[in-house]
């Protein structure tokens, strides 16, 4: 479009000079800049501050980007404009003018309200100090400290020394239940951070923790409440600096939010681990940094002595692969045929599973201990006499079971009627007839012999020797059989945590070989190889990032606890209550 612009200026004398130029423009640019159409000099002025444009419909003002202009007198953001249209950009007043011919638009720009006019009245009108509503800086600082005083020092102290309820515990865990006449004690005003989430239950209570203001809290605070906290190594053993002779908080940060109160990094570990000797240096343990790639094979605590319930730690090589004496017979394979196995009595084989032996704990952390009883006598029974098929012995009782055996056989020479060819006439005799003292003492004499003789069958191979190492001894001329202690191990690496309820998703025989497995002297562990298909170190990408506690314990419950058991350290607060 062809546009005329008249710059007017008023003469002191109040005469109007005009300048005009001819600018030939797709829209007209107002601004402070350089690169508008129409320059506007002065401070008061945005570098763009709006176009005209021509339109089919006429002409058309838009302020720049998210402005706003006034246009004959009101604030818009865009407006159509007209002849006398009167737009208000800064000092400057544009209006539209009649275009002369052979142009299609005409405006004048006149600077009407210079900026330093527009200055001086804004500040006379605006009150930017304090002594203008009549109060000095000064008073002001005195009233705002006092109250910060009052309410954030005084009050605290006030609250904590003067009001604070009578706090009468012998457990500082009671404390949660019981507080002040207010919602919240004063000396909340102190907290330097959000409690971590285990300890949100006493955030309130500061002096659960903070005892007396200004004094750090003693490692016996935490005790009051965490009793049975175990060392990390024995104390005496093994007085590592930077373990046993650091209080709580050196590892444990109080007030920084749910995430911090135990310290998980890997470094924190490998920087005592990756290199244990110079630390403890009769320590047997190899040394450890990472899981992913510098970590020991596991080394299972084996049983090798069942007698003594002697265990040895043996490492899970290929080579060396450890062997168990768990002194029970046990082949897995042969009980996990695919066919089913035979159960006494019942036609149709039984498919046995891991499940039907190996119930998991409550919690499905581990397996419930192996149970004679519960696994294997449905079809391992204990009964002794073909002709009394439907008497069994107790298990587990070897001593009782030889007992059961003499007073069975004594009761039925006793008694007579005995159906057993061997057996001498008077034990065959009919019920019920009375025994002379010769003849008594022949038929308990075949009882002894019997009993001798069962004793003899049920503790070898066919019954209790089927799965138990049997001793025998002579003891005041009888026979006398025993059975080498079972010792089936619960936790076969105790310095690690493993959790199968994490991988139940897993065949068990992804972890254990027990359907190959022909007898109870192999170790079913998996290799460290086997975690470290999922379990990386800290930061794998990968897999699953791990750290070490993520598998290990800090405080070991097989070390000597921090405080002494049922010695819960005195809570000070407590100790005051007590004292009148
Ligand atoms: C579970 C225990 C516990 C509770 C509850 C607790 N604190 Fe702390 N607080 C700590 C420990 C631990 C420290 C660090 C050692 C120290 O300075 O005494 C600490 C430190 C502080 C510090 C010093 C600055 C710092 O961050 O090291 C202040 C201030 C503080 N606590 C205020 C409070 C206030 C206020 C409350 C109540 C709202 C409170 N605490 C409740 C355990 C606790
Ligand atoms: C009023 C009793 C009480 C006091 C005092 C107390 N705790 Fe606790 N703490 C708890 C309870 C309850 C839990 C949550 C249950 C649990 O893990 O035993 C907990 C949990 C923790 C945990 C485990 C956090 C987790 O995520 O597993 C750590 C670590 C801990 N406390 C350290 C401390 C330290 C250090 C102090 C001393 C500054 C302290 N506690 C003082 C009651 C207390
Ligand atoms: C200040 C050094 C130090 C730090 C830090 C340290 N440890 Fe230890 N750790 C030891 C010493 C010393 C032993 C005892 C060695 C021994 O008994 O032969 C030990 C023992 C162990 C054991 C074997 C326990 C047992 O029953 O025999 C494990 C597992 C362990 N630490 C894991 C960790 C983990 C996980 C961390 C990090 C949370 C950690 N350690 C941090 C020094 C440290
Ligand atoms: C008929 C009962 C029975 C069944 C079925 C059974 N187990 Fe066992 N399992 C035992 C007995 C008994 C022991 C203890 C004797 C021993 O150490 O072998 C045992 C021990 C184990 C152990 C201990 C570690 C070791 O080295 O001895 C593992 C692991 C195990 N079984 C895994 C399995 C898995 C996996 C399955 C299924 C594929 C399975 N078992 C099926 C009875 C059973
Ligand atoms: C479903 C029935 C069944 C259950 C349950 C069962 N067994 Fe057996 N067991 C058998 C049968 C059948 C045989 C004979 C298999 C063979 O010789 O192939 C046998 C054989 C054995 C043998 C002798 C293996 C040999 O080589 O002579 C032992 C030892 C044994 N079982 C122990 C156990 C123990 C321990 C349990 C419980 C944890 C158990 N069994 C549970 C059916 C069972
Ligand atoms: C089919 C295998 C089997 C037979 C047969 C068997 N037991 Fe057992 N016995 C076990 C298993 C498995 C355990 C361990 C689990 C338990 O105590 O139930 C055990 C445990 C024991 C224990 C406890 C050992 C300890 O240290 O706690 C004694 C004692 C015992 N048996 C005696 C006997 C006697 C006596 C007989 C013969 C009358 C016998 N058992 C027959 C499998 C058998
Ligand atoms: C990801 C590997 C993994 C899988 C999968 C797995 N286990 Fe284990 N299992 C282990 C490890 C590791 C231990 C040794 C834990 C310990 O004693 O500290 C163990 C221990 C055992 C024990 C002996 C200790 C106890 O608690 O009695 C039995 C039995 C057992 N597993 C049976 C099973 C059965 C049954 C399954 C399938 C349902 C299974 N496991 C799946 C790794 C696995
Ligand atoms: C994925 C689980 C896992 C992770 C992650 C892990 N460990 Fe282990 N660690 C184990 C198991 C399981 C054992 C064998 C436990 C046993 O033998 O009783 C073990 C054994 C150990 C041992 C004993 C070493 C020996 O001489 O036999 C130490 C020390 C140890 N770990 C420290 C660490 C440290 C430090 C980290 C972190 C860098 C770490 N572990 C990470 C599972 C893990
Ligand atoms: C097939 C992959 C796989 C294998 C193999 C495996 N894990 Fe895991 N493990 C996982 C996953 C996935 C989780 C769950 C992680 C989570 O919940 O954040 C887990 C969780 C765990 C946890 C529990 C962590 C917690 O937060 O409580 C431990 C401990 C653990 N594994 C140890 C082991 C050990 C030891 C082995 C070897 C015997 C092993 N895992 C083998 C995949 C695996
Ligand atoms: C040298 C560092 C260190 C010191 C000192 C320390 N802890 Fe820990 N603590 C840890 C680490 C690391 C864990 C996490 C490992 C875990 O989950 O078992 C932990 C775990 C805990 C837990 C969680 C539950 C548990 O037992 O595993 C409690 C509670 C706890 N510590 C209490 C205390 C108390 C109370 C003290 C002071 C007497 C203390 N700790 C001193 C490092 C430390």
């Amino acid at each position: 479009m062809d546009a005329l612009v008249s710059f007017l200026t008023r003469r002191r004398d109040g005469a109007i000079a005009s300048r005009d130029l001819d600018i030939t423009t797709e829209a007209l640019n107002f601004g402070r800049g350089t690169g508008n159409e129409v320059e506007l000099p002065g401070p008061g002025v945005m570098l763009k501050e709006g176009v005209l444009h021509k339109r089919p419909g006429g002409l058309f003002f838009e302020s720049a980007k998210q402005g706003s202009v006034i246009v004959d007198g009101k604030v818009v953001r865009s407006a159509p404009v007209g002849i006398g249209t009167r737009i208000q950009l800064g000092g400057y007043d544009v209006i539209i003018l009649n275009p002369p011919p052979g142009k299609d638009v005409a405006v004048s720009v006149e600077l009407t309200r210079p900026l330093d006019d527009t200055l001086e009245t804004l500040k006379a009108r605006s009150v930017t100090s304090l002594q203008d509503i009549g109060v000095s800086k000064r008073r002001w600082a005195w009233i705002s400290a006092l109250v910060v005083l009052l309410l954030f020092f005084a009050w605290p102290l006030v609250d904590t020394y003067l009001l604070e309820p009578e706090i009468r515990y012998d457990n500082p865990m009671e404390v949660a239940t019981e507080r002040a006449p207010w919602p919240v004690a004063a000396d909340v005003a102190w907290v330097s951070g959000e409690i971590s989430g285990p300890h949100k239950f006493v955030a309130k209570h500061c002096n659960v923790c903070h005892e007396t203001p200004f004094v750090q809290v003693r490692d016996a605070v935490c005790l009051s409440c965490h009793e049975a906290t175990g060392h990390h190594v024995d104390p005496v053993k093994m007085p590592v600096s930077g373990i046993t002779d650091v209080g709580c908080q050196t590892c444990h940060k109080e007030h920084q939010g749910v995430q911090h109160i135990v310290r998980n990094d890997q470094a924190f570990c490998a920087g005592c681990h990756d290199n244990l000797k110079q630390w403890a240096p009769q320590t047997t343990l190899a040394n450890v940094a990472h899981f992913g790639n510098d970590h020991p094979q596991f080394s299972p605590a084996v049983v090798v002595d069942p007698a003594a319930r002697r265990t040895e730690r043996l490492v899970l090589e290929k080579a060396t692969w450890p062997k168990e004496n768990s002194a029970l017979t046990f082949p897995h394979k042969k009980h996990l045929v695919a066919e089913g196995i035979i159960v006494p009595g019942q036609k149709d084989r039984k498919v046995l599973d891991c499940g039907n032996c190996h119930l998991p704990e409550p919690g499905g952390v581990g397996f419930a201990p192996i149970s004679m009883q519960r696994d294997c006598m449905g079809c391992h029974l204990l009964n002794f006499e073909p002709t009394a098929p439907a008497r069994t012995l107790p298990h587990g009782q070897p001593a009782e079971a030889q007992l059961i055996l003499k007073e069975f056989y004594s009761d039925l020479a006793l008694r007579g009627g005995a159906e057993m060819e061997e057996a001498p006439a008077i034990v065959r005799r009919r019920p019920g007839t009375q025994l002379t003292e010769s003849e008594r003492l022949e038929a308990l004499a075949w009882a002894d012999r019997k009993s001798a003789e069962a004793g003899e069958r049920i503790f070898s191979k066919s019954v209790c020797g089927a799965c138990h190492a049997v001793t025998k001894a002579e003891v005041v001329g009888r026979p006398h059989w025993d059975i080498v202690p079972v010792v089936l191990a619960d936790r076969w690496m105790p310095k690690g945590r493993f959790d199968h309820v994490r991988h139940v998703a897993q065949d068990c025989g992804a972890c254990h070989a027990a359907r190959a497995s022909e007898t109870a002297s192999d170790v079913l562990l998996p290799q460290i190889q086997t975690c470290q298909n999922c379990h990386g170190g800290e930061r794998a990408e990968q897999k699953v990032p791990s750290t070490c506690i993520t598998c290990h314990d800090f405080h070991f419950g097989n070390q000597p606890r921090m405080t002494a058991p049922g010695q819960r350290p005195p809570h000070r607060a407590a100790q005051r209550a007590a004292t009148p």
